[in-house]
């Protein structure tokens, strides 16, 4: 997730408009930043990596010439947070400037295509091709104008876009195009603006145009025309007046930041689809080859571990051990050897005793994959191969998005895994890659169809002082989860366990009314399950099921439901079911008049021991 903005002035300079506009929307990404702008024929750039602040202290992002320019602020997804990789990128002769947020999928066969005919290629970026796939279509075709030459390179990529160009070709015109990542006009009567969000030019208009996907805009001192990508027919679309304020508008309407990341989910997912395969597969060929493998995480990053141990040894029969960070030395720290390896799993890439861990294993020579949300950060620097999540930023302290995409990226190393190890027939791996494919919709539908459930659930419970999530198999990692969410924010004390181990102590406790949680997929441990939905109702419990569509022997005994789409694999369930869990977590916090995004004694990243 990064932020893009163009503008184009009837009067004045556009690079402190530029720079103003980028700090609206340093939340959707703050490793690097870029600016370009057009004066008298002539290209202007400054770029860095670096948060906006500290760029522009060394910089000075407001002293380029030209009432119009473009600019970026960067989550960094290809290529490290290093200069060369901040936006905007040039075509070989310097005269193409393109921002760009979201994904090029083909990145890499384009690159090769466009080297062969002789482009320099000068960041690790995918953003690249698309400055020498403009400059390629001009050169074959001198007659094309800038929008029709990205209109030609956009039609060869695939994967996710929002892009801004300009040229000095035609120094009065921005064009910009979008594909699965957002993008907005604001209309004003002085100036004319491009942005990933509308928080970026709130302050100075609210009259705005969405752009859909597929479509692609030129902006120019004349107005703005908006193009269908497929066929270049023309689109006509009337301007919205937004009443949103500056704060709701970087919630883009939601009254939290919890609240819109957990509806981010299903862009978030696709997303994950889209990594590069060649991480992937090194990953899995590191992990065929250890003797040993560590899933080593804290917090919410830990269930993710907990979901993927039951990926790993359902789908590529390998065993590995789950283990809880600040517990990884005095665990297991004398027996990890040259043979082990370790993958660490940690959104932020810094905490404290994630990075403890993975340095004594690096001591002991074992070797270290590294999952994250963070290019740059500590875990990618001292990890042998590294994944990057791409979910973008996450501002609420409870993990919701990040933990749906790990277990999407886990599930696709297990896949990979067992392809390699040749425990897993194509069939299969076809059958659960197409469910992997669906899941965002899948979360979609939860959300869109369940999230009133839910609230209603929230309301009923809220007085309720302890709660009890229990689930089996591979729904133990979504009750543990659901649990820390209810806990972190909305301050219930609350108790998960493995619903096999609770008749083993935990459920002394159940009496008239206590609230149980069941996370209850329709897999080979439903009628086990069951069994102990029947042990808890005996007792007095009430039952508040999380099952899939349909399930009525499991709605029968249940006081109150949620539904999940059905034909979800066990090994994906976690991402689809933790999601009505997370939303009972915000709605509760939110009924007992709690900040979800502001949990107190918590930290979004802890950095000490
Ligand atoms: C903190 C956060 C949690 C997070 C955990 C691990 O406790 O509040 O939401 O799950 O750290 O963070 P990491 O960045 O390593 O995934």
């Amino acid at each position: 997730m990064c932020g893009i903005f163009g503008c184009i002035l009837k009067e004045g300079n556009a690079a402190p408009v530029i720079h103003q506009a980028l700090k609206r929307l340093e939340y959707r990404g703050y490793d690097s930043v870029g600016e370009a702008t057009i004066h008298e024929g002539k290209l202007y750039i400054k770029k860095d990596s670096g948060k906006i602040d500290e760029v522009h202290k060394i910089h000075n992002l407001d002293d380029l010439p030209g009432k119009i320019g473009i600019g970026h602020t960067r989550w960094a997804t290809h290529g490290a947070p290093l200069q060369v990789n901040a936006h905007p990128h040039l075509d070989c002769a310097g005269q193409i400037a393109v921002v760009h947020n979201g994904i090029i999928e083909n990145f890499a066969e384009l690159r090769l295509e466009l080297e062969n005919k002789g482009h320099v290629f000068v960041s690790k970026t995918d953003t690249e091709v698309l400055a020498h796939l403009i400059e390629e279509a001009l050169k074959s075709n001198p007659f094309l104008n800038l929008a029709d030459a990205v209109l030609d390179a956009v039609r060869k990529v695939e994967g996710s876009y929002a892009i801004a160009v300009i040229s000095p070709k035609e120094p009065n015109k921005i064009i910009c195009a979008r594909n699965e990542s957002p993008l907005v006009l604001g209309l004003s009567d002085s100036a004319l603006y491009c942005a990933s969000d509308i928080p970026a030019f709130l302050p100075l208009t609210n009259k705005t145009v969405i752009i859909e996907d597929g479509e692609l805009a030129i902006l120019s001192s004349e107005g703005f025309e908006i193009r269908k990508i497929s066929d270049s027919s023309l689109v006509v679309r009337e301007p919205k007046i937004v009443d949103w304020t500056p704060e709701m508008a970087v919630k883009q309407g939601y009254p939290h930041f919890m609240l819109k990341e957990i509806h981010e989910q299903p862009a978030c997912l696709r997303n994950t689809l889209r990594l590069q395969e060649h991480y992937l597969d090194l990953m899995a060929t590191f992990l065929d080859r250890a003797k040993e493998v560590f899933l080593v995480a804290c917090g919410t990053s830990y269930h993710a571990c907990l979901a993927a141990s039951y990926m790993f040894s359902k789908l590529a029969y390998l065993a590995t051990y789950p283990v809880i960070a600040s517990e990884f030395m005095e665990q297991h720290g004398k027996s990890v050897n040259i043979d082990s390896t370790i993958l660490a799993v940690s959104q932020s890439g810094e905490t404290a005793d994630t990075i403890a861990a993975v340095n004594v294993a690096r001591q002991r020579a074992a070797t270290v994959l590294g999952l994250t949300n963070v290019i740059g950060s500590t875990l990618t620097r001292i990890s042998r191969v590294y994944i990057s999540q791409q979910s973008g930023p996450e501002i609420g302290v409870a993990a919701t998005k990040t933990f749906t995409s790990q277990l999407s990226v886990l599930a696709q190393l297990a896949l990979r895994l067992a392809k390699k190890r040749g425990k897993i027939s194509q069939d299969e791996m076809d059958f659960i890659e197409a469910k992997l494919k669906k899941l965002p919709d899948i979360v979609e539908t939860v959300i869109t169809t369940q999230e009133e459930k839910v609230k209603a659930i929230a309301k009923k419970y809220k007085d309720s002082k302890v709660f009890f999530f229990l689930g089996r198999g591979i729904s133990t990692a979504t009750a543990y989860e659901g649990r820390l969410k209810l806990m972190e924010i909305a301050y219930v004390p609350s108790i998960a366990f493995p619903a096999g181990e609770s008749k083993h102590g935990p459920i002394s406790l159940v009496e008239e009314g206590f609230p149980v949680v069941f996370v209850c997929p329709k897999d080979d441990t439903h009628k086990t399950a069951i069994g102990n939905i029947m042990e808890m109702k005996a007792r007095g419990a009430s039952i508040i099921a999380v099952i899939e569509e349909g399930d009525e022997e499991v709605k029968r005994l249940a006081d109150d439901y949620v539904e999940i789409p059905k034909g979800v694999p066990d090994v994906l369930s976690p991402i689809p079911f933790v999601i009505p869990l997370q939303l009972l977590a915000y709605h509760m916090a939110v009924e007992k008049g709690y900040d979800p995004d502001k949990p107190r004694n918590l930290a979004k990243s802890v950095t000490v021991k």
